[in-house]
């Protein structure tokens, strides 16, 4: 029997195992991948591959031809051992480099920038409100949240009853404590009493903080903000209300918006008057957010009342003062032109990073 390692020509055993091997190591530097390079593994090294077949045809030779045939076979496993090794090797090389490439960091990118934290828009708009009365000698207060019913109505010539309160949807406390705190401020008018109690005339005082009504729409929130302004000293009118308030609208939007009184009712205020600004949306020539009046109804206003005084112990005949008070959203959406009131309200920080 002659070993059955293929070849085209078939004589030779010495011609044949070297052109077994050639094909061999043509046939595993084509392998591109380690599986296709394992399947040459097998093809020729595998327990019933071609290295295998013609080893085990060695036992029906002669001796010396037995020998001979052997060691051709051996060199040719050697050769086909190497071819394979150093092949893996390239490939695992080759893995190693595109791995590699994959997973570079290119460390010329531009990095993720952190978002810098930056002001809530009532936050700005308090700050702005602040720093006009600051300059002009205010001093700027909160005041307590949960309220009596001294300080956040009967203080102000709310009359027991007066219908006046119903306006004012009250949170109400269930049990009021010992110091009579029975509800949440409806505004921060609250702070008026305090103020006069606290110092004597002249007071100039801005209060901004939280206030509460039971309502909740699309225009209206259960909690929100107000500014109030009071000035009490002598000689205080009418004029000085209008010049004050003028003078602030004109700073706060930044334009020279007219203003306009109408008579109104507060039961702490004679007389009182809503002002309405010229709209800052259109000038004053009609849009959606005047209802085509050219008009905005922004805030409640007036001398204070001779009782409100008199409640504080104030000489009427000696000073008189005036107030108004606005809410700080109102003025917010107005001037950065937000239509909905809940974006102030969500948190939602596409909305917020807007106010850099
Ligand atoms: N406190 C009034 C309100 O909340 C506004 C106001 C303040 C009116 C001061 C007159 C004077 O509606």
């Amino acid at each position: 029997m002659t070993a059955t390692v293929p070849t085209e020509h078939g004589s030779s055993a010495t011609s044949s195992t070297r052109e077994v091997l050639a094909g061999a190591l043509e046939a595993i530097s084509a392998c591109a991948s380690l599986p296709q390079l394992e399947q040459q593994r097998l093809h020729y090294l595998g327990k019933k591959g071609l290295v295998a077949q013609a080893m085990s045809q060695l036992r029906g030779l002669a001796l010396t031809e037995r020998s001979k045939r052997g060691s051709e076979l051996n060199l040719l496993k050697d050769g086909i051992v190497q071819a394979l090794a150093a092949q893996r090797a390239q490939l695992e090389q080759a893995r190693l480099q595109q791995q590699m490439s994959l997973e570079r960091i290119d460390v010329t990118l531009p990095g993720k920038r952190p978002h810098a934290a930056h002001l809530h828009p009532i936050t700005i708009t308090r700050r702005r409100v602040a720093q006009y009365f600051t300059a002009l000698g205010y001093q700027i207060v909160d005041g307590p949240e949960i309220e009596s019913d001294y300080y956040n109505f009967a203080s102000l010539n709310f009359k027991p009853n007066h219908p006046a309160r119903d306006m004012q949807d009250t949170f109400f406390l269930t049990e009021p404590d010992k110091n009579d705190l029975c509800l949440l401020r409806t505004h921060t008018s609250n702070m008026q009493m305090r103020m006069m109690e606290q110092s004597k005339p002249p007071i100039r005082t801005v209060v901004m903080g939280r206030v509460y009504r039971c309502d909740s729409d699309i225009t209206h929130t259960p909690m929100f903000h107000q500014l109030e302004c009071v000035l009490i000293d002598r000689d205080v009118s009418f004029a000085h209300l209008k010049a004050t308030l003028t003078s602030f609208v004109r700073y706060f939007f930044e334009q020279d918006v007219a203003v306009r009184l109408r008579p109104s009712f507060f039961p702490f205020t004679e007389p009182s008057a809503e002002v309405d600004i010229q709209c800052v949306i259109c000038t004053g020539k009609g849009c959606r957010v005047c209802k085509e009046t050219g008009w905005l109804e922004i805030l409640g206003s007036g001398l204070v009342h001779p009782n409100v005084l008199g409640n504080a112990g104030i000489d009427t005949h000696e000073y008189s003062g005036f107030a108004f008070g606005m809410g700080l959203e109102r003025i917010t959406m107005l001037r950065y032109q937000i239509d909905d009131l809940r974006l102030l309200f969500t948190g939602d920080w596409e909305f917020l990073r807007m106010f850099h």
